[in-house]
């Protein structure tokens, strides 16, 4: 391909590509696969390195700090759970941007010099940087009725479904001695404190699933779940630090922020008002400390021009005001002996080399391991066993080593080798093109995989054994249980043998076991545990193909059907059965009763007559609400949690909810009462 051709080729793979983009977030309908869609960026992403001289700003490969993610990232693995196809991406009316950051005090002087320039007497409002994920509200004649995340700055997701969830952000606002204004902004941040954190790392751990690395991701996370009755579960707080709006009455950001803390709106309490750069620096110093006394993470100070007319004089760059800037804070770091190495097996495979340390205390902490990652980390850092290693606490929960003191290296010490062999069972370890972790691919023969694979196949979303991490080791280490399908082996009299089993505790253990037998095929099929067969497409193969005879029969081609199967997740599941291992593992759950197909009254559904109509239910029927919802589905329909412009219908019982009826009326959505809706189903009401 000549020079001419490749920028031909290039234009029209970004036209095509910003069409599909426009279909798929915008019009959530997309018209090519997620496979198709990656395939076309990666030939745009190539032909833009191949020729430089082509790059754009504007090209959809290089639109950056966007939480509006294309596709699944280009992996082909649908299964992450937040997938953002179902938010409607909306256009902020004020774009949402950054601002600048400095680590270096001196540059927080270079930032009040500017402003004195424009003006000489100024104050500042001095505030925490809340480490989470910004969020824009709009509140209109005092109720929520807006919120939008970042985005790329000019446009952001609709998660007001998901906001309404938040405890801290009132739906309707109070009243007090200044008017709400009939519509603003307000901006804030999203996080999710450390006690929340740690609980929802623990139930992910506990359900086999990956651990947030971070309050901020965690956070972030959240809010784009598909699912607000979840998102309303893991609470997530916020802090709004930012009033915008047309004609307000306000001549200083603390005043508006004031009065907003007087709407019931959340505010934080440690925004200080400064009148010399003493004070900030103050300020600065004092919650270097303080911060880690908080039960949430911040990152840093913000400092801010408290008058809005001398902001408005100041103005924005493209990326940031000049009114306002960031101080953050260095993460905190402690120099410490390397002791030795541990390389640890974890439950795909991948081993992580883990630092043993002479123990030293770090935030209010003692530390005696950090994560080293990975080889390429360790050859990069050059460590050595017996160095002096720097290790930090960024917002990550295990510390990590950051740097070697090369100052304080002895000499005579060697850098460690990394293993060829697995540590755990011997196998010899592999490194897969492109990935940084070196894996051992014994999976069903390494200690350590076999027991995650047991613990994931016992989790709740799959079969639901009611047992831990320590019962599995001790009846893996006793031999009872090779893998999950020896489960159904066990019997009283073995169990009771073991040390800390009871009566009791047998039976309860054992009736858990029985009460899986009837999970459906469903949760059977994520149990066992393929790669990158997560629950939602677990349940969407299940429905598909009915049964594990025809799932093992089917050939690469017929996987891809389901729309939740790419290629990686197709060619997962035909390496999984094509090893006879895992055929006689299945035969071996078969014969213990587990369920290998989907019954026909198993998914409820009956006929597609609601059409995919969403539907929200609300009030007292005459049979319970839950059973109402099944009975949607069941006819075809989606269960929504709360009225938006996509609300087809809205189910009104005895004493239903007046705000959801306020809201279907000024929405012109149509509501049903309970005869109206059996009417629909042609079904009797009993
Ligand atoms: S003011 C026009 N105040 O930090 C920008 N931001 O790194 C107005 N943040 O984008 C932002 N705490 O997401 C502001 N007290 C605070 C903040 C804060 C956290 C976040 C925010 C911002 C980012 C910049």
């Amino acid at each position: 391909m000549d020079k001419k051709e490749a920028k031909r080729r290039i234009d029209e793979l970004r036209t095509e590509i910003n069409g599909h983009n426009r279909r798929y977030y915008v019009e959530n309908a997309p018209v090519i696969s997620d496979f198709e869609y990656d395939m076309l960026m990666q030939e745009l992403s190539s032909l833009e390195k191949k020729y430089p001289e082509f790059a754009s700003a504007d090209s959809p490969t290089v639109k950056v700090g966007s939480d509006l993610e294309p596709g699944n990232g280009g992996t082909g693995v649908k299964a992450g759970g937040a997938v953002r196809k179902e938010f409607a991406q909306r256009r902020h009316r004020y774009p949402m941007l950054s601002l600048g950051n400095t680590y270096d005090m001196g540059e927080v002087d270079a930032f009040f010099g500017r402003v004195r320039e424009i003006e000489p007497v100024f104050t500042m409002s001095a505030e925490l940087k809340f480490d989470g994920t910004a969020i824009c509200l709009t509140y209109k004649k005092g109720e929520l009725s807006m919120a939008l995340t970042r985005g790329d700055g000019i446009e952001g997701d609709d998660v007001t479904d998901n906001v309404r969830r938040i405890r801290s952000i009132p739906v309707r606002l109070k009243h007090s001695d200044v008017p709400v204004p009939e519509e603003f902004e307000i901006r804030g941040e999203i996080y999710m404190p450390y006690e929340a954190f740690d609980r929802l790392n623990e139930e992910r751990e506990i359900d086999g699933e990956q651990p947030f690395a971070n309050p901020r991701n965690a956070a972030s996370g959240s809010l784009k779940l598909l699912d607000p009755e979840e998102v309303g579960r893991r609470g997530l707080e916020c802090t709004l630090y930012h009033l915008i709006g047309e004609n307000l009455a306000f001549k200083t950001h603390i005043e508006a922020l004031e009065a907003a803390r007087s709407w019931g709106l959340p505010v934080s309490e440690h925004i200080r008002l400064c009148r010399a750069m003493e004070e900030v620096d103050g300020y600065i110093r004092e919650w270097d400390v303080r911060r880690k006394f908080l039960p949430f993470a911040t990152d840093g100070i913000v400092i801010k021009v408290n008058e809005l007319d001398i902001q408005r004089r100041l103005g924005y760059t493209a990326k940031s005001p000049r009114w306002a800037t960031a101080f953050k804070f260095k993460a905190e770091r402690a120099l410490t002996k390397l002791l030795s190495i541990d390389y640890q097996v974890g439950r795909t495979g991948a081993v992580t080399p883990v630092a043993n340390l002479e123990p030293v205390q770090l935030s209010g902490t003692v530390v005696k391991r950090a994560s080293l990652h990975n080889a390429d980390q360790m050859e990069q850092l050059d460590i050595h066993i017996g160095d002096y290693v720097y290790v930090e606490k960024g917002g990550e929960i295990i510390p990590k080593i950051t740097g070697v003191e090369l100052a304080k290296r002895t000499s005579g010490i060697l850098p460690p080798a990394f293993p060829e062999y697995c540590p755990s069972c011997g196998a010899r370890l592999v490194r897969v093109e492109g990935e940084a972790k070196y894996f051992c691919p014994n999976s069903d023969g390494c200690p350590p995989q076999i027991k995650a694979g047991i613990l994931h196949f016992i989790s709740r979303k799959a079969m639901n054994i009611n047992a831990g991490e320590a019962t599995v080791e001790q009846l893996y280490d006793a031999g009872f249980i090779k893998d999950s399908a020896d489960l159904y082996t066990l019997d009283a009299g073995r169990l009771l043998t073991l040390d800390g089993w009871k009566e009791r505790s047998v039976e309860k253990f054992l009736a858990s076991i029985g009460a899986s037998r009837s999970v459906p095929f469903r949760r059977v099929l994520f149990a066992i545990g393929i790669r990158y067969v997560g629950e939602t497409t677990a349940k969407a193969i299940a429905a598909h193909f009915k049964s594990m005879d025809a799932i093992v029969a089917a050939t690469r081609e017929e996987l891809m059907d389901v729309d939740e199967v790419g290629e990686t997740i197709a060619d997962s599941i035909i390496s999984y059965f094509s090893d006879i291992r895992h055929l006689e593992f299945l035969l071996k759950l078969k014969n213990a009763g587990l369920a290998m197909e989907t019954f026909p009254d198993e998914s409820g559904k009956v006929s597609d007559v609601l059409g995919g109509a969403s539907i929200v239910v609300t009030g007292n029927f005459s049979i319970p609400r839950e059973e109402m919802k099944k009975k949607i589905e069941a006819y075809g329909g989606k269960n929504a949690s709360s009225v938006s412009g996509r609300t087809a219908y809205l189910l009104a019982g005895e004493k239903c909810g007046p705000e959801k009826m306020k809201k279907a009326e000024k929405l012109g959505i149509r509501v049903i009462g309970e005869n109206d809706f059996y009417e629909m189903i042609g079904e009797n009401k009993i």
